[in-house]
């Protein structure tokens, strides 16, 4: 049994999850079938990863009932405005073979088509309202792009999905989330935009930091496990992606072990301050031409 978070209306979240970013459809209906029978409870996915089909299958196959199951996913920005939201609503649940959605996020902000973006959370607020989300969130928004959705919506986010490990820890919007009464919850939560196969150039991989190594060697736990006891200690949920059984087993077994008040203050001060994804303020025409099939 996973530790539940409590989001700010109430709906409790596990806070582990499996999430699916660049796990081939072909492997993830496995993937989470696998995670669904070791414990996990929670699944982060998106329009854009194209497996929402294959994460729906997993979960009918796991057998567990999908009442126990909590299913996140995004919109994608070619989606924004709000009939387009709305529809994208239907699209993913088709494809999961589900009724409601526990949590639905907008994917990122549309930073040059700001006034889309408020458009579609206010799908996302008709849709909470109607009963067809059980909450509703954001990713990769920072702190003015908070302010300015809040300034011009009804609902506050539940849920800030954000670039969020050792290296790059968004302290200042873990601190306007917090303000909020938003829970932050951690993409890359071990590094994995550090260490992509095949992301181009060299990027200083978290997963080998010698100071992290040295904690985990303390516990008899792997570095990636002390990455996310880290994320969970500190309230954050976290959703590492794995499509390998033994990597989503270790990934779970971190229910044994506390670290110490001084390991947490150690790994916060790995910070850079340097992002690795992509910026949210720069606009990337591209991404709109991105269309999500209906089916
Ligand atoms: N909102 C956004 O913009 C956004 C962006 C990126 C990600 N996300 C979400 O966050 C999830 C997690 O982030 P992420 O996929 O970027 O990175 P991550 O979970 O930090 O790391 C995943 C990478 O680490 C490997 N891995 C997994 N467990 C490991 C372990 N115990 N030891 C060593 N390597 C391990 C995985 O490979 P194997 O599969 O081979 O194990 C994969 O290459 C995504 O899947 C997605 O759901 C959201």
């Amino acid at each position: 049994m996973t530790p539940e978070l409590v989001l700010n209306n109430g709906v409790t979240m596990p806070a582990l999850g499996l999430g699916v970013f660049q796990s081939p459809p072909e492997e993830t209906a496995a993937a989470v079938e696998t995670a669904l029978n070791l414990g996990y409870r929670h699944i982060d996915t998106a329009a854009a990863y194209g497996n929402e089909r294959q994460v729906g299958d997993g979960i009918r196959r796991s057998g567990i009932d999908r009442g126990d199951v909590f299913i996140e996913t995004k919109v994608w920005v070619s989606d924004y405005g709000y009939d387009e939201t709305l529809h994208a609503f239907d699209k993913a649940t088709r494809k999961l073979g589900v009724d409601q959605l526990d949590l639905l996020i907008l994917h990122q902000p549309a930073t040059d088509r700001f006034d889309r973006t408020v458009a579609a959370y206010q799908a996302l607020e008709k849709l909470l309202a109607d009963g067809r989300v059980r909450a509703i969130g954001v990713s990769n928004f920072m702190r003015h792009h908070l302010t300015d959705l809040l300034a011009r919506t009804e609902i506050v986010p539940a849920v800030n999905q954000i670039e969020l490990h050792p290296y790059f820890a968004q302290p200042d919007v873990q601190k306007v989330d917090a303000e909020h009464g938003i829970l932050t919850q951690a993409w890359s939560p071990i590094g994995g935009i550090t260490f992509y196969p095949g992301w181009g150039e060299q990027r200083r991989n978290v997963l080998q930091d010698p100071a992290i190594a040295a904690i985990a060697a303390a516990h008899g736990k792997t570095p990636a496990q002390v990455m996310l006891r880290w994320q969970l200690q500190q309230g954050r949920s976290a959703i590492p992606k794995s499509t390998n059984p033994g990597r989503i087993a270790e990934n779970f077994d971190i229910f044994d072990f506390e670290l110490t008040a001084g390991q947490l203050a150690a790994l916060d001060a790995l910070d850079t301050g340097i992002r690795n994804g992509p910026d949210p303020d720069v606009p990337r025409t591209a991404m709109f031409d991105r269309v999500i099939p209906e089916d």
